[in-house]
């Protein structure tokens, strides 16, 4: 079987972390490339140098070249300026804009065929972007943002609860952004209903920390924002495509009426395989969580409306 190409588009601290777990994981053959001359070649002869130790054959090359995009299997787009304290995900726009338009023209003539995960903020809007730049069927571009709240939450509850992370599943869907809708039904615990172990109230704390918890990085660590997390989700994600895994994963998904919106991406549980994003799974949530979902997809059309704008312009 050829071995798989996956293409890092953004060799920051989020591509960087991303290449490292995938040459443990070897999932297939890296390039990591970035604008930025250099970089993203000592980052993969460094990791390349690591392979004995990390008992892999993967091969990872660095280029400052777009081209070195072409016939790849999967892309993972974090080129961007990441946010700095003080900055909301909103004031990234435009700058990111200008690069995602870029990359997305680039995918269009090299990688047709690629599965695309875009991690670049505001999320939802730039992953909306790369739908409309590229041309690739929507199935086949994601945002990675859900698997990452849901896996704060999860993170959250298990630290209350003193219990393994791994045995929590969590839901959080929406934009992600500070509107982003934690589900409080939606949690089990080995299986347990969380309803049963915790109460709503300290549930609502958890869930206000989950949408903070990028800002809570930020302000930590003053000269970016999250990495090692985001990389290890977006990872979740290439491994349920090119593994043709089938997991059900809460990511940036083109709506077709789902929930009642289209022509939005937003955060929603998917179906995840070979096929991409095979399906669109509508859960049934309360008035109160249906509410929260529509001012958090209505945060997100502001955005879109901003880069329909800008692209008939
Ligand atoms: N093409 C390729 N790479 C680019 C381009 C471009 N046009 N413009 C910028 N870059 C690169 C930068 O040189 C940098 O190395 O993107 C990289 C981004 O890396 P970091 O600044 O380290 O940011 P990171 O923490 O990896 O986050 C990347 O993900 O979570 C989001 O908000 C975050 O948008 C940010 C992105």
């Amino acid at each position: 079987m050829a071995r798989k190409k996956i293409a890092l588009v953004g060799a920051g601290q989020i591509g960087g972390t991303i290449a490292l777990v995938l040459a443990q994981k070897q999932l297939g053959d890296v390039v990591l490339i970035d604008v930025v001359e250099g970089m993203p070649q000592g980052k993969a002869l460094d990791i390349m140098e690591g392979r004995l130790p990390l008992n892999t054959g993967t091969i990872i090359t660095g280029s400052s070249d777009f081209n070195d995009i072409a016939g790849s299997d999967v892309v993972i787009v974090t080129a961007g300026v990441p946010r700095k304290p003080g900055m909301t995900r909103d004031d990234l726009l435009s700058i990111n804009f200008d690069i995602i338009k870029k990359v997305g023209e680039m995918i269009k003539k090299t990688a047709p065929n690629a599965f695309v995960i875009v991690v670049t903020n505001p999320l939802d809007a730039m992953v909306y972007a790369m739908q409309k730049v590229s041309g690739l069927p929507p199935e086949k571009v994601v945002g990675m943002a859900g698997v990452l709240d849901s896996s704060r939450l999860a993170c959250f509850v298990a630290m209350e609860l003193g219990v393994s992370a791994d045995d929590v599943q969590a839901t959080v869907l929406g934009g992600h952004g500070p509107t982003m809708v934690s589900l409080y039904n939606f949690v089990s615990v080995g299986g347990i209903p969380l309803p049963q172990l915790m109460s709503k109230e300290k549930f609502d704390e958890l869930s206000v920390r989950t949408a903070e918890a990028g800002t809570e990085i930020v302000n930590l660590l003053k000269t970016g924002s999250a990495y090692y997390s985001p990389a290890v989700c977006s990872i979740r994600m290439a491994e349920a495509y090119l593994l043709d895994k089938k997991s059900v994963l809460t990511c940036a998904a083109l709506l077709t009426g789902q929930y009642g919106f289209k022509d939005l991406y937003c955060g929603v549980p998917v179906v995840m395989g070979a096929g991409g994003v095979e399906k669109i799974l509508e859960i049934q949530m309360n008035d109160e969580e249906k509410a929260a979902f529509a001012k958090s997809a209505g945060a997100v059309k502001e955005l879109v409306d901003w880069i329909d704008a800008k692209m008939k312009g």
